[in-house]
């Protein structure tokens, strides 16, 4: 991208037209035509911009450009509005003067669109943040909807603004935008009723229409076909490039950003859409009795529609179009309206509602953007006002808005050419007067109190009696005729007398910026601009509640007889407050251009153009310039900035800042006529002149530039340096350390393990020498013990007892012994304990064992010993049948515990044995039940068996009759089975007195014990032999003269538990015992 450093860059004619050489119109026209066809809009007389409309979008308004423009000085880039925005918007910030953006121009020019460039300029120059971003949106969007009531479609501009705009935009100390104020100037109220041909309505009217949904045209009850409205113009209803729907969209946007609520935002459509249906209300005459014509309504379907949607009563509305109540003096006269005056009340009505619902919108604007800090803050203002306008036919509107153009002129005059040659004065420079126009004269012609045209014409309009347009003309004519910038036919001023440009019905001003002729038709209407007081009264009764605050005037109770100020009076009050208020700031011009009638890109009309050219006093304005000096700065300012080109001032001028300036402009070698001193400012006449000090300067401070690095290089370099150096020292001795504290560690452990080799050397050696010594030393001690123990047992050997060793053995030898003993002193004295403790000593062997089988008998003789006589006997009984069956039958294990009771059956007690008793003589040893088995069925018959010392008895049962009685020695031996079974066989000696009877085979429950004591009476008795005692599981009995064998079976479970004898034949009884 190319950089510019200058204005003059690549310039295209002159971008200041103060350079321009030689300074005609001519040349002033062709400069901006050709950077026009160069698409160079922009062009500068000094500080003022002049723009051309390009009627086409360039490409010079990107983010980027903003960029460019962005803090830079406002003659460094070729000239753009960028460069006034941003010049007003940083003074306002770093300087702290409020600003005001002047644009004036002609309508389509380009004001509007100017104002919002700067607008938007400052928006992307300006802070950042959530809050500030919200208050530039609602300032930005503001816009849309003051165009969209205030602007309309005119011949001359498709978006024409129809009112003028100041806005004050405030800032905080930083340069924030806090918020805005919104001044509103003179509404065409007029474009309401009637547009010219060619034109339209407000372009709200059109959006209402096209955009709104088909819902909401319901409820305001409009139709979309535009022809169906009075006050809508048809011919030019649709304008190329316009999509009024898509407004309508942006609009309710932008009413919703700026903090419209919804129902503010349906309020103001119904009351358009009043308009729209009041246009539409048609009146026809009707005949009186008194000869009067008076209005009726046409059609009422308008009006009740109409009525409906604002909440007004129909009858009061209709009543307020048909006549028309005077007060005066506490009287009431009502007269009837005739359809003209109908007509005019209507549109009347129509204007004033529309020109108060623009003025409440900028209301209602002002409260949401107002600011809400109430800090002092910094304003910039910018001016978007119609332009000098001169018709064919101009009439009070366009009187009013030149009027506001001399005010405007006057405060340029005011501010840029008086201040100018006023400073020039104050610094004592020399000042060839530059004659220019002061307007001062035609702005009192227009508003002195006394005899200013307004003033007139506000008497006329107040004057009792027959008051017209001509009269206020005559008063005119009477009054105005010897002022030089008045013109009129029937003035007193003869010269006019032949002018036939001058009809009789106009009067001519000379403007500032040219002649214009005005027609008095319709200034006393449009100045009274009167709203029938009915009509107002009609409104405020309306329950529609912006309505009601649209007319106060209607309220009853506030009935004020006095009459409104007129619009004349109202536009001067404001233009005067906006005046005041503009000279409060620092001005800053943009002039619009309009290059031609058609709205057109690309065609540039010279005289048109030249015609603008002159009423804005342009040619003047550079004049000023050139006579006067470009440039002027205070001496230390200059001097300071421009020091650098000269050595004598450069780096430091020790001495009056105006001398060390002096000496600068000689040393650059800048002619004399270029330059003056002024008392505290030099002033140069020239731009150029301070472009080339701008350019040497450049030049210096990049040689100073490159001067600063080598200094900064070589210094940064040698620090560099510096603090290698720095480092490597530090790193070196850093390094030294670290070897010298190594090398030193390894010779010290080198050292220290010398030193312990020969440490441990030495130890040894000394080690090795003191053991020697110390055995030595033992050596010697055990050989004089040794010696010396020989030789005290040699002289002591006679005192020692000879069997002192055998002394002590068995002293020893009794104290283990004891010990020993005493161990043993834990057994209990239970024979069937067999515990013993474990031999402490292995000598004790055999001594141990020997004594537990000692101690054993010991404990069992002790516990024989505590047994009767009794016992002994039943223990000794015990004993001789374990003896005679342990092991050998398997009856035996389960008499063990059974006690040897002897007499079962109690003889000596039971009277029944009493025979049995006396039959036996000797003592009973035995007496039991007993079972015969009987050797023909194996069945045994119970038989009483008592045994004494020499015999044993069978006695019967019953009767206790003795049925034999064996003597003992007479029994051979006893037959006994292996088994469990209790079956016995008593032999008898063959040969003996008893065996006659026979064997005898029993049984009986206490088989044990009657055979223990058959064996016992045996071996006691020394006169008999021994018993035999046979086990053995067959056996032979004789019975009688038989031998039966006897053989013993083990049988099964059948058996039963006791064993069953049978006969088998008759050699055979068989015994089945019970398995075990
Ligand atoms: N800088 C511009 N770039 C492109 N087009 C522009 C520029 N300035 C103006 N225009 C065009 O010219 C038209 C008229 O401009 P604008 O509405 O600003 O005129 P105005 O001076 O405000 O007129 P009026 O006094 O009638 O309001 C704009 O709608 C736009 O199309
Ligand atoms: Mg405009």
């Amino acid at each position: 991208m190319e950089v510019k450093t200058s204005l003059l860059d690549n310039m295209i004619g002159v971008g200041d037209m103060v350079l321009l050489e030689p300074l005609n119109e001519d040349s002033f026209i062709e400069n901006l035509r050709s950077r026009f066809d160069h698409n160079e809009i922009y062009t500068y007389i000094g500080s003022v911009v002049i723009s051309m409309n390009p009627y086409r979008s360039l490409p010079i308004y990107t983010p980027q450009k903003v960029e460019e423009y962005r803090n830079r000085n406002f003659y460094e880039l070729s000239p753009h509005i960028y460069a006034l925005a941003d010049e007003a918007y940083r003074s306002l910030r770093d300087q702290d003067k409020d600003q005001c953006i002047l644009i004036t121009g002609e309508s389509g020019a380009g004001k509007t669109e100017a104002s919002k460039l700067v607008m938007s300029y400052v928006a992307a120059v300006c802070g950042k943040g959530q809050e500030v971003n919200k208050v530039k949106e609602q300032l930005l969007q503001s816009n849309p909807v003051l165009e969209a009531f205030g602007n309309a479609k005119t011949m001359r501009n498709d978006n024409s603004s129809r009112f003028g705009k100041y806005m004050d935009i405030e800032f905080d100390f930083k340069g924030d935008p806090l918020g805005g104020v919104i001044s509103n100037y003179l509404l065409e109220k007029s474009r309401v009723c009637k547009q010219p041909r060619g034109e339209r309505n407000f372009h709200i009217f059109y959006q209402l229409l096209s955009g709104a949904s088909d819902d909401t045209l319901l409820k305001l009850k409009l139709d979309r076909d535009f022809s169906k409205y009075n006050y809508l113009s048809l011919d030019s209803a649709n304008v190329n490039g316009l999509d009024d729907a898509a407004s309508f969209r942006t609009v309710r946007n932008a009413m919703q950003i700026v903090g419209f609520m919804e129902d503010e935002v349906q309020s103001v459509l119904e009351l358009v859409a009043a308009v729209l249906k009041l246009g539409n209300i048609e009146f026809k005459p009707e005949s009186r009795v008194n000869g009067f014509d008076e209005s009726r309504v046409k059609d009422k379907n308008d009006l009740k529609e109409m009525c409906e949607l604002l909440g007004i009563e129909q009858s009061v509305l209709e009543r307020a179009f048909s006549y028309r109540t005077v007060e005066a003096k506490m009287e009431k006269m009502s007269t009837t309206l005739n359809v003209a005056q109908a007509y005019y009340a209507r549109d009347a009505l129509a204007k004033n509602l529309y020109s108060r619902l623009f003025s409440w919108l900028v209301t209602r604007i002002n409260e949401s953007i107002k600011a809400q800090a109430k800090t002092r803050h910094k304003v910039m203002g910018v001016l978007d006002i119609y332009g000098f306008e001169i018709f064919e036919d101009n009439s009070f509107e366009q009187f009013i808005i030149n009027y506001c153009n001399e005010k405007l002129q006057q405060i340029f005059i005011e501010l840029t050419l008086r201040e100018e040659q006023e400073e020039y004065i104050r610094e004592d420079i020399e000042w060839t007067n530059i004659v220019y126009f002061n307007n001062a004269v035609i702005c009192d012609l227009i508003e002195n109190n006394q005899n200013g045209i307004l003033a007139m014409l506000d008497e006329e309009c107040l004057r009792p009696g027959t008051v017209t347009d001509d009269t206020f003309l005559d008063k005119l004519n009477t009054i105005c005729a010897e002022h030089q910038h008045f013109e009129s036919r029937l003035s007193k001023n003869s010269k006019f007398l032949t002018d036939h440009s001058l009809p009789h019905s106009c009067f001519r001003i000379q403007h500032y910026a040219g002649k214009v002729l005005y027609r008095v038709e319709g200034f006393v209407d449009k100045n009274n601009d009167l709203l029938y007081r009915d009509l107002s009264q009609a409104m405020y009764k309306a329950t529609h509640s912006l309505m009601r605050q649209l007319f106060p005037e209607g309220n009853p109770a506030k009935v004020n007889l006095k009459r409104p100020p007129t619009a004349g009076f109202q536009f001067k009050a404001s233009v005067g407050v906006l005046m005041k208020n503009l000279q409060t700031k620092n001005p800053n011009y943009i002039r619009c251009i309009k290059p031609n009638d058609k709205k057109v890109a690309h065609i540039f009309t010279d005289s048109l153009v030249c015609h603008q050219v002159r009423y804005l006093g342009l040619m003047e304005n550079v004049r000023v310039r050139r006579a006067g000096y470009a440039f002027r700065q205070p001496y230390e300012s200059c001097l300071k900035r421009y020091k650098m080109l000269c050595k004598t001032t450069w780096p430091q001028w020790r001495g009056p800042a105006r001398d060390g300036v002096a000496v600068l402009l000689t040393d650059c070698s800048v002619p004399t006529e270029e330059f003056a001193y002024g008392r505290s400012k030099i002033f140069i006449r020239n731009p150029r002149t301070l472009f080339t000090l701008e350019e040497r300067r450049r030049a210096c401070l990049e040689d100073l530039a490159t001067l600063i690095q080598k200094i900064y290089r070589g210094w940064k370099s040698r620090t560099h340096f510096l603090l290698l150096k720095k480092s490597q020292v530090v790193v070196a001795a850093w390094y030294r350390r670290y070897a010298q504290q190594n090398k030193y560690q390894k010779i010290k452990s080198a050292s220290l393990v010398m030193q312990s080799f020969i440490r441990g050397w030495k130890a040894r050696n000394i080690l090795r020498q003191l053991k020697y010594e110390k055995r030595c030393k033992e050596a010697v001690t055990t050989i004089a013990a040794y010696w010396h123990g020989t030789q005290v047992r040699r002289d002591y050997r006679k005192f020692f007892r000879a069997n002192a060793g055998k002394k002590i053995y068995n002293f020893t030898i009794q104290r283990i012994m004891q010990k020993y003993f005493l161990g043993l002193k834990t057994t209990t004295m239970s024979p069937m304990d067999n515990t013993w403790p474990a031999k402490p000593y292995g000598f004790l062997e055999g001594a141990h064992t020997e004594l537990r089988r000692i101690f054993h008998l010991w404990r069992c003789k002790k516990y024989r010993g505590q047994f009767t006589e009794e016992k002994k006997a039943v223990y000794e009984e015990k004993l001789e049948a374990s003896e005679i069956f342990k092991d050998k039958k398997a009856l035996y294990p389960s008499s063990v515990s059974q006690p040897f009771k002897g007499d079962y059956l109690e003889i000596q007690k039971n009277p029944k044995y009493q025979k049995l008793n006396s039959a036996v003589e000797e003592k009973v040893l035995l007496a039991d039940l007993v079972n015969k088995i009987n050797r023909a069925n194996g069945k045994g018959s119970p038989r009483l068996f008592l045994l004494t010392k020499s015999n044993f008895v069978l006695a019967d049962q019953k009767t206790g009759q003795v049925k034999t009685s064996v003597p003992l020695p007479d029994l051979a031996s006893v037959s006994v089975s292996t088994q469990s079974d209790g079956f016995f066989a008593l032999k008898l000696k063959e040969g003996s007195a008893s065996a006659s009877k026979g064997d005898f085979l029993l049984s009986s429950d206490h088989l044990i014990e009657i055979i223990t004591k058959l064996h016992r009476i045996g071996t006691t008795a020394a006169d008999r032999d021994q018993i035999n005692i046979d086990i053995s599981d067959e056996f032979l009995v004789q019975f009688k003269q038989d031998k039966v064998c006897v053989k013993f079976i083990q049988g099964g479970p059948k058996n039963g538990n006791s064993a069953a004898c049978k006969r088998k034949n008759n050699r055979l009884l068989e015994v089945s015992v019970p398995s075990p």
